[in-house]
């Protein structure tokens, strides 16, 4: 049996290609979701990863929901903090519900996902965390002031969990994506979409594929001496 490795929105998107990716390498996998058990029943008989449903936003879900993850399939020690949403609106638009739903899901999901495997990563001495952020988190973006809010904390979560978990053996690393060819970016109306795309040097969205082999590297022993550090994969659209 590999490393356990947790995937939340692991079912689907870009989370689903990390899940697949993972399990090729010679993780077991478990994959969270939060409530589209149709098209989790789909991944876990196409796959034979595991699913599990919770609510990354509920601190008390999520430690339950890890607690039968570690139960079922052993401490895990490799996190990806993935499950993230958009709830896009020019910011004189913006209503506290969309800033509160996105913070809640994206930032706050993400400390709750990490907090309840940290201890026992520190016991063992050893352990990889890495993080979605996005682009749109080192530019900023017109009706994102929620999301590029969360992603740019993302960038603030791994550099602090670096300088913790450096003595623990524990790395801790984003990625950032560009636009990829997920639900998430197919819910951008059409003709602002195909905007996005133009302005993309590289003339295309990603592939979720793309951004799994990027965690698929930060998660491997080769990346050992990486902590605290950013993946941009972004086809040339944004640099840092
Ligand atoms: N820059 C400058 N101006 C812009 C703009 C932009 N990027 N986008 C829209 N505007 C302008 C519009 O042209 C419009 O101008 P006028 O009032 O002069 O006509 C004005 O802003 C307001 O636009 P709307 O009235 O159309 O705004 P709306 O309330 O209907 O909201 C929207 C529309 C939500 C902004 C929609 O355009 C949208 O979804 N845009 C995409 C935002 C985006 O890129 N989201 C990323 C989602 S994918 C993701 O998040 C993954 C990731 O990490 C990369
Ligand atoms: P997606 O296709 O919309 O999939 C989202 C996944 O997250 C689903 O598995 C979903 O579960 C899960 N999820 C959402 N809210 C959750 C919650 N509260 N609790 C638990 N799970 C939850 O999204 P994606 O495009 O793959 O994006 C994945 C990550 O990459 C996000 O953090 C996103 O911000 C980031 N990102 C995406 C892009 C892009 O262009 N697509 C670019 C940069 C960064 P259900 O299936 O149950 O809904």
């Amino acid at each position: 049996m590999g490393r356990v490795a947790l995937v939340t929105g692991g079912s689907r998107g870009i989370g689903e290609a990390i899940s697949k990716k993972l399990k090729a390498d010679g993780y077991t996998v478990a994959a969270t979701y939060a409530g589209n058990d149709e098209k989790a029943a789909a991944f876990t008989e196409a796959t034979g990863i595991k699913t599990y449903k919770w609510n990354v936003a509920d601190y008390e879900s999520s430690k339950a929901g890890i607690a039968q993850v570690e139960a079922d399939l052993g401490p895990i020690e490799v996190v990806v903090a993935n499950a993230g949403i958009t709830r896009d609106a020019p910011f004189h638009k913006m209503t506290p519900e969309q800033w509160h739903e996105v913070i809640d899901t994206n930032l706050t999901g993400v400390f709750n996902t990490i907090h309840p495997v940290w201890p026992g990563m520190r016991e063992r001495k050893f352990g990889r965390i890495i993080v979605i952020s996005s682009i749109n988190g080192q530019k900023g973006q017109f009706a994102q002031v929620n999301y590029a809010a969360t992603k740019a904390g993302d960038l603030g979560i791994v550099k602090s969990l670096a300088q913790e978990g450096a003595r623990a053996g524990i790395t801790a690393n984003a990625v950032c994506p560009g636009y990829i060819a997920t639900e998430m970016v197919m819910a951008i109306p059409e003709k602002v979409r195909e905007s996005i795309i133009a302005g993309i040097p590289v003339g295309r969205l990603g592939e979720p594929e793309e951004i799994a082999r990027c965690v698929a590297f930060l998660a491997s022993d080769d990346a050992g001496f990486i902590s605290g550090s950013t993946i941009s994969a972004n086809g040339a659209q944004f640099f840092v």
